[in-house]
């Protein structure tokens, strides 16, 4: 377990806030936006999703960061895992035409062969009648049981295509026709690309009541918690005003935080303030694109490029190392020349592999950058 996970600092206040605000009905939906790294998706899990669920609601999640599916594919696949026993999801399926099944194959398998396989893939406009039709066919069947709260985080994916945006759309209606049985709740880091999908004239889950709202970050409260846990566990004491001050210097992510104080309490003879200064940097290190680009030797500079691509490419495939192979210029890059690249990668804290099994960058801006250099 990680110690981040470890150390949770439960948010009970906020969690019964949002909730009260969706039972009130005054809104049936909510976005709230928060930089990267600051907490949203611990918040959805462990504060308010318990909450929702003790207050009988059936939750259901999905991320749609960087997904190797489609968003369709991804909210389908979520409302599917809510959706048991199996049986009422294949009552749902069968309620609707054939076309469809190939469609739960592929929201099932999406990213592997069976994509290939699909006798839609050929009709895209109707491929995405299909999916709004399933998805607003199972929260129809989830609705009937009990109110349901879709979490739906990193929301601004669905500008991103023509397919999420008609998702986004579907959602709309649905959640129009559901409203005594259905809240939902968006999430959001870039707050021009959440306008693009709820604030803008034209966006495609406008609504006059439902604004962007700003998400409130950790504070002081959760500083001196971890103050609290260390003293604990370790008899030393923290400096709590500059653990304060460092806090909010770090943009209030609780990772730098934590990792300096990681650092602490494993090397006694470091000081508070050599850790935060230690993270300070990384953290400028992060800003520096251009520095960053020009650290990396060729073979990483490849990688990072077709990482930026596509964060799910396997990069020990044949295929990758042939391309790999074409555009370093090395005739012999081996695989374990790659792993090396991408070990380097990681601990320089560029991109590494994720628990959701694609490769993250740690900073998206730099991915930004890195999609745009001309060559
Ligand atoms: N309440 C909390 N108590 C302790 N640690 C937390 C808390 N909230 C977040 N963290 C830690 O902060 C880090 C970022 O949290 P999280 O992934 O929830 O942020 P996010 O805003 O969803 O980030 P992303 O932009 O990557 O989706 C994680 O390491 C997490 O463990
Ligand atoms: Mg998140």
């Amino acid at each position: 377990m990680e110690l981040t996970e470890l150390w949770h600092f439960p948010r009970p206040d906020l969690a019964s806030a949002y909730l009260a605000t969706l039972n009130a009905g005054l809104v049936t939906s909510t976005t709230i936006f928060a930089p990267r790294r600051t907490g949203k998706t611990v918040f959805l899990l462990r504060d308010l999703k318990p909450l929702a669920e003790s207050e009988g609601y059936t939750v259901v999640y999905a991320d749609l960061w960087q997904t190797r599916q489609t968003p369709g594919a991804a909210l389908v696949r979520a409302i599917e895992e809510a959706l048991e026993p199996h049986s009422l999801l294949d009552k749902v399926i069968a309620r609707l035409q054939t076309p469809v099944k190939a469609l739960k194959g592929k929201a099932e398998f999406a990213g592997a062969k069976l994509e290939g396989h699909i006798d839609l893939e050929h009709d895209p406009k109707r491929e995405i009648t299909d999916t709004a039709l399933l998805i607003d066919a199972l929260i129809a069947e989830l609705t009937k049981r009990r109110p349901m709260l879709f979490l739906i985080d990193e929301a601004q994916a669905l500008g991103r295509s023509k397919e999420g945006e008609e998702m986004a759309r579907a959602l709309r209606t649905t959640l129009t026709k559901q409203q005594r049985k259905l809240r939902m709740l968006f999430t959001g880091s870039s707050r021009t690309k959440l306008g693009h999908v709820f604030t803008n004239a034209n966006a495609p889950l406008y609504s006059a009541a439902s604004t962007v709202q700003d998400f409130p970050l950790l504070g002081d409260d959760f500083v001196d918690n971890i103050a609290r846990r260390i003293k604990e566990s370790t008899r030393r004491k923290l400096d709590v005003a500059a653990a304060r001050e460092a806090f909010e210097l770090f943009g209030r992510r609780p990772e730098p935080l934590m990792e300096a104080v990681l650092a602490l309490m494993m090397s006694p003879a470091l000081t508070f303030q050599q850790t935060i200064a230690m993270q300070q940097e990384k953290l400028a290190r992060r800003e520096n694109h251009e520095g960053t680009w020009n650290s990396l030797d060729a073979t990483e500079r490849v990688l990072v490029r077709m990482l930026a691509d596509d964060p799910s490419i396997k990069p020990f495939a044949k295929a990758t190392l042939v391309r790999l192979r074409k555009h370093v210029g090395i005739e012999d890059l081996q695989a374990t020349h790659v792993q090396k690249a991408l070990n380097r990668l990681a601990e320089k804290t560029v991109v590494a592999k994720s628990p959701r099994d694609v490769y993250e960058f740690e900073n998206e801006s730099f991915v930004d950058w890195v999609r745009n250099i001309v060559d």
